[in-house]
């Protein structure tokens, strides 16, 4: 009997203490919330002051080398097979060397892992290749998508971080059918995956909206049904990559939108505008860069329908609202800023 009532007590005890364990495992410490729209329209970020410690740890720039004297001879005249950045000093050009080596491969071999240390100037190996590809992006980027990068720009440590393989790109998903073929496309749904925050939302929103121009809008402009044909699945698909935006960034959906009206722009904060500068030009970045390079890159590194590996937003963001919090690298590498004829035009006027 005794026994009993203890055993039953120690029950309670034990229920009880896991609920403690559950409720503080949710979310600790306690929340910070920010407002971040005009009062009383409940557009607020919350942040977890432990995640965002571990968020600005894993964004910190890593220290520029000393810039290198522009004069002396160019590397058009010291190298054989300077295609991009002719314009440079040899001093400029082997410092951007060795921080690129720094940003992609630091630990995949160094300078091996683009060249031939027989033959420095050889095209062999196609990660030499695709890095004058990515020279080309970097300034392109710099120099055209202003309205989405400003003057903080991109580096190839923004996507890279030390790696040959940034740690988010994408593939276009090959879906499986519900069933049988003749169900329809389950577009991955109910297959829970990380890009919509393991929502029952199209897992790749990526193929229609950052590759192909589909139309992202999806409500009707008055209350009523006045004639709006978009589909209850075509607004999944503009969820799902909504769901990607506000991963990406580490923010909520009030961080551009007013949720009285999603698609209304007087009331969104100016951050919705340059988010849709950044659709664009992850489109671009993949159509004109990413793509045409599928040839040049091996069948490992390829999707599973044999596609190149591209860009979304969290490719450069990684988590934070500005990726690398805001900090600006491009400023100690000036020859990123533009392809190099133009930046010299640029310096100029
Ligand atoms: C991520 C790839 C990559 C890494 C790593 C890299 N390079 Fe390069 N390197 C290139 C590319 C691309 C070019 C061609 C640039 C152009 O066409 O403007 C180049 C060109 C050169 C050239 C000119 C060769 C010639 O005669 O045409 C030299 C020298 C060179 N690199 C040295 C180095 C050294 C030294 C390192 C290591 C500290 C290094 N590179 C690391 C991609 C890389
Ligand atoms: C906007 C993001 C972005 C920027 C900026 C960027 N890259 Fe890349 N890079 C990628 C993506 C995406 C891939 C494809 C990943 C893969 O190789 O599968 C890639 C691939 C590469 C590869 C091939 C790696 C491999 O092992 O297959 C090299 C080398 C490379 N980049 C060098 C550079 C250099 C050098 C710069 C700066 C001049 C740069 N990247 C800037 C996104 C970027
Ligand atoms: C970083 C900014 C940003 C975040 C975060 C964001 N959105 Fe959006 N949203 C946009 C932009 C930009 C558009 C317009 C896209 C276009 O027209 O190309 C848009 C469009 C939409 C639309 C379509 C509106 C219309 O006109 O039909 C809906 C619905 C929507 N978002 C819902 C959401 C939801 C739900 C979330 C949170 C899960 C969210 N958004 C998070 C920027 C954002
Ligand atoms: C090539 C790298 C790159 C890609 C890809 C990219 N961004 Fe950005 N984004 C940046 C940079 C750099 C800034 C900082 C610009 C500045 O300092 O004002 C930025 C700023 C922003 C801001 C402004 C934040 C603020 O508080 O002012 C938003 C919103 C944003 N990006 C959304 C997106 C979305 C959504 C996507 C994907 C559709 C995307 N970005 C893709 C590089 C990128």
């Amino acid at each position: 009997m005794k026994l009993l009532s203890f055993l039953r007590r120690l029950a309670v005890y034990a229920a009880g203490l896991s609920a403690v364990v559950l409720l503080t495992a949710c979310e600790r410490p306690f929340q910070d919330s920010v407002q971040h729209g005009y009062r009383g329209t409940g557009m607020v970020q919350v942040y977890n002051p432990r995640l965002l410690a571990v968020k600005t740890e894993a964004n910190q720039v890593p220290v520029a080398l000393p810039a290198a004297p522009g004069d002396g001879p160019k590397a058009a005249q010291a190298y054989k097979n300077v295609q991009v950045l002719g314009d440079l000093s040899v001093a400029q050009f082997n410092r951007l060397m060795v921080s690129m080596t720094a940003w992609v491969s630091p630990n995949d071999g160094g300078c091996v892992y683009c060249h031939n240390p027989a033959n420095f100037a050889e095209d062999e190996k196609y990660t030499k290749v695709v890095a004058r590809r990515m020279l080309q992006m970097t300034q392109y980027i710099n120099s055209e998508w202003k309205p989405h990068v400003a003057e903080t720009g991109v580096t190839c440590y923004t996507c890279h971080r030390g790696q040959p393989v940034p740690n988010a790109v994408w593939f276009t998903a090959n879906h499986q059918p519900y069933g049988s073929n003749f169900m329809g496309d389950k577009a991955g749904q109910n297959e829970p995956a990380r890009v919509v925050n393991l929502s029952s939302l199209p897992n790749d929103p990526f193929t229609p909206f950052l590759l192909g121009d589909l139309n992202i809008r999806v409500n009707g402009p008055t209350a009523l049904p006045t004639g709006n044909r978009q589909s209850t699945k075509q607004a999944e698909w503009t969820y799902g990559l909504m769901s990607h935006m506000s991963e990406s960034l580490g923010v909520n959906c009030t961080y551009c939108h007013n949720s009285r009206s999603f698609q209304s722009w007087e009331n969104s904060p100016p951050q919705r505008a340059t988010a849709w500068h950044g659709i664009r030009m992850a489109r671009d970045l993949n159509k004109g860069y990413m793509e045409p390079l599928t040839a040049t890159f091996p069948q490992h590194r390829k999707g599973e329908l044999g596609d190149v590996a591209k860009v979304n937003c969290a490719t450069c963001h990684q988590g934070a609202y500005k990726p690398l919090n805001g900090a600006s690298m491009l400023k100690d590498f000036p020859e990123l800023a533009a392809p190099s004829g133009k930046a010299a035009q640029v310096a100029a006027n």
